[in-house]
């Protein structure tokens, strides 16, 4: 495919592509966002530089790509709903999202989309890991494909943000931020989901259960679930499925949940990392 108005370099790995030659700050004309979705849809995560982005301009951008939804779990940027700061402070020890995962996989309608932008970053260190779960998919044996396609997951957020969470029980030390929210309601709900999604825009098939955010495989015990989880994981993360993204400051990455798997790297233990994150709302995932 050929683009008019941006330039495309997938170079970054097996997923992804480096986007350049737009100004995301500015006005785009319905041809541009025309093209960014198109290399999106193909690219599964596309990476800018030097986006001027305050969180009227990231939501404003992000809203090009459908309705903003609002995340349970952590406080809002003043005055923008739909903007969430992602912040490690250099005594904390857990990273958000610090583990394998699509965002938001136990909510009803999860997030297509997920735009991350780069306030303040380590010098080294705090990479993010993208892999691409259609590829991997593909990759499995027509045996593993059937079985998965005939099962069901049970979704939800208990394992991470429930009673005996991983961020609940740390999170009065300001380990996540202080802007962390506990929502027991909201984490103990279950949902279900297709343990392997058919994506609506593109009809690609992909890896979308994960153990953070699948209980369990419908009418199978969490214990003979997780091995089936821990298998997919195990061969999504191989390198020729992975991408790593270095982020700067006014690094912007956009990545389709419904595809793609993501794991912030925690490596700048006494450096602080601070994001702004807006997701786009997505359909019911079949
Ligand atoms: C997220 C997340 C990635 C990162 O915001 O959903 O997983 O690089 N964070 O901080
Ligand atoms: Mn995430």
């Amino acid at each position: 495919m050929s683009y008019r108005f941006i330039d495309v370099d997938p170079s970054i790995g097996p997923v992804g592509a480096l986007i350049s030659g737009v100004d995301l700050a500015g006005q785009l004309t319905e041809d541009i966002v025309g093209e960014i979705h198109s290399a999106w849809l193909k690219h599964r995560v596309l990476f800018f530089r030097d986006q001027k982005l305050n969180p009227a301009k990231q939501a404003a951008f992000a809203s090009q790509f459908g309705e903003l939804d609002v995340y349970p779990f952590v406080k809002a940027v003043d005055a923008h709903p739909n903007v969430i700061p992602i912040i490690k402070e250099p005594d904390a020890k857990m990273n958000f999202g610090g583990a394998w995962h699509t965002d938001t996989s136990y909510s009803l309608q999860p997030p297509k989309a997920t735009l991350l932008q780069a306030i303040e970053v380590p010098d080294v260190g705090g990479d993010t890991l993208f892999a691409d779960a259609s590829l991997a998919y593909q990759e499995l044996s027509d045996g593993m494909k059937q079985m998965l396609e005939g099962l069901t997951g049970v979704y939800s957020a208990k394992m991470v943000h429930g009673g005996k969470g991983a961020y609940t029980s740390v999170a009065g030390g300001g380990n996540i931020g202080d802007a962390y929210s506990e929502d027991k309601e909201t984490a103990a709900v279950e949902v279900e989901h297709p343990l392997i999604r058919t994506h609506d825009e593109t009809g690609a098939k992909s890896i979308y259960c994960n153990k953070f955010h699948t209980h369990r495989i419908k009418g199978w015990t969490r214990e003979e679930s997780l091995p089936i989880f821990d298998f997919l994981v195990k061969h999504l993360i191989q390198s020729r499925f992975v991408s790593r993204f270095k982020w700067q400051v006014d690094s912007l990455a956009m990545w389709d949940n419904r595809c793609v798997f993501h794991n912030p790297m925690n490596d700048y233990q006494g450096k602080r990392r601070h994001m702004h994150r807006v997701i786009v709302q997505g359909a019911i995932p079949i």
